[in-house]
């Protein structure tokens, strides 16, 4: 029996090899939580269709991003990491909680707006489920914490809505309504110096790159506009360049950082290579730790099935549970 505090489940997108921005919004946090709760991690290939266009390379995708979880921390002997289609009953509860789901409630979700308006030309039945997927990925294994970010606020509140809906119709008790834990997250800038870090814009830095790669896109690095050459003073409160030292430098860099930018005493060629050299420093047992795993891809394709047999298991108790309260014969 465990001591721990409560399950946690997440879920995440198929996206391949991480960034930045997964690592310190998302992936750091999941480790972290490992220590007081008892956490099911989740690669959701079934909300992914949804969206994505083509599947090829959802295996590889699902692969490198297994692989970043891993080498980050997270310990498949004590959390469960598994991928969403390998539990199909998922898709029976799915099924279920669609019968209390009022459809005007899915198609009023500004999540759902902004999906249609990125993608007008596939708005698929898929898509208008897909909050009611996520309600029965959190509900199927009893989670009682989800930590996601803000932006999945409305979804937690119509899981938690889908939860008493489902209870009060089928006179039970057997969901149970999860608890939404928002990450504090510094929002993470790419490398664009504008826009939050992400693949599809290209302004990203993956923790898996090697030291020359990182440098190089660390080089890239869009710095305060105002300062246009070397002998202009800069302000590193609107320079990206220096958030990151505040999480990646020491103490005395970032104050050194602090005073010589504002008065010209450093360039920012010479203050982005100390980033980049702090941030290799920082991302090095990361690294080697992927690369060790990366030898051996079937061991990592071993831990996504032993962890899919030990969420089945979880799953396959509450569908019972849940067949009995609706009355399935
Ligand atoms: N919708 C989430 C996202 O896009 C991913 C997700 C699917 C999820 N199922 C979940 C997150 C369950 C938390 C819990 O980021």
């Amino acid at each position: 029996m465990s001591t721990k505090k409560g399950r946690v489940f997440s879920g995440a997108r198929p996206t391949g090899r991480q960034h930045l921005g997964n690592y310190l919004g998302a992936i750091k946090n999941y480790v972290a939580l490992q220590d007081e709760y008892d956490c099911v991690y989740c690669v959701v290939d079934l909300h992914a269709l949804t969206t994505v266009e083509d599947t090829e390379d959802l295996r590889q995708n699902t692969y490198e991003m297994a692989l970043d979880f891993l080498a980050a921390g997270i310990r498949p002997e004590e959390s469960i990491v598994f991928v969403q289609s390998h539990v199909p009953q998922v898709t029976e509860l799915h099924t279920i909680l669609s019968m209390v789901t009022p459809l005007g409630k899915l198609t009023d979700l500004p999540t759902f707006k902004e999906k249609v308006r990125m993608h007008p030309h596939n708005i698929n039945y898929g898509l208008v489920g897909y909050p009611v997927l996520m309600a029965a990925d959190i509900t199927l294994y009893k989670a009682s914490v989800v930590p996601v970010g803000v932006d999945q606020a409305s979804h937690l509140e119509f899981t938690r809505e889908t939860v008493r809906s489902f209870n009060y119709r089928f006179k039970t008790n057997v969901l149970i309504e999860p608890e939404m834990k928002v990450t504090e997250v510094p929002k993470v800038i790419g490398i664009d110096g504008q826009q939050k870090m992400s693949k599809s814009l290209d302004n990203h830095i993956e923790i898996a790159a090697t030291p020359e790669e990182t440098t190089k896109r660390v080089m890239m690095m869009v710095t305060d506009p105002q300062r246009q050459r070397r002998s202009d003073p800069g302000n590193p409160d609107v320079c990206n360049v220096f958030s990151f030292h505040k999480i990646f430098s020491s103490a005395e860099e970032v104050e050194m950082v602090n005073v010589e930018c504002r008065r010209a005493g450093i360039g920012c060629v010479d203050c982005k290579k100390l980033l980049a050299k702090n941030l290799n420093a920082h991302l090095a047992p990361f690294r080697a730790r992927r690369a060790e795993l990366d030898q051996k891809p079937d061991d990592v394709w071993n831990v996504l099935e032993d962890g899919a047999r030990r969420a089945r298991e979880i799953a396959e108790q509450t569908m019972r549970e849940v067949r009995a309260a609706v009355g399935l014969p």
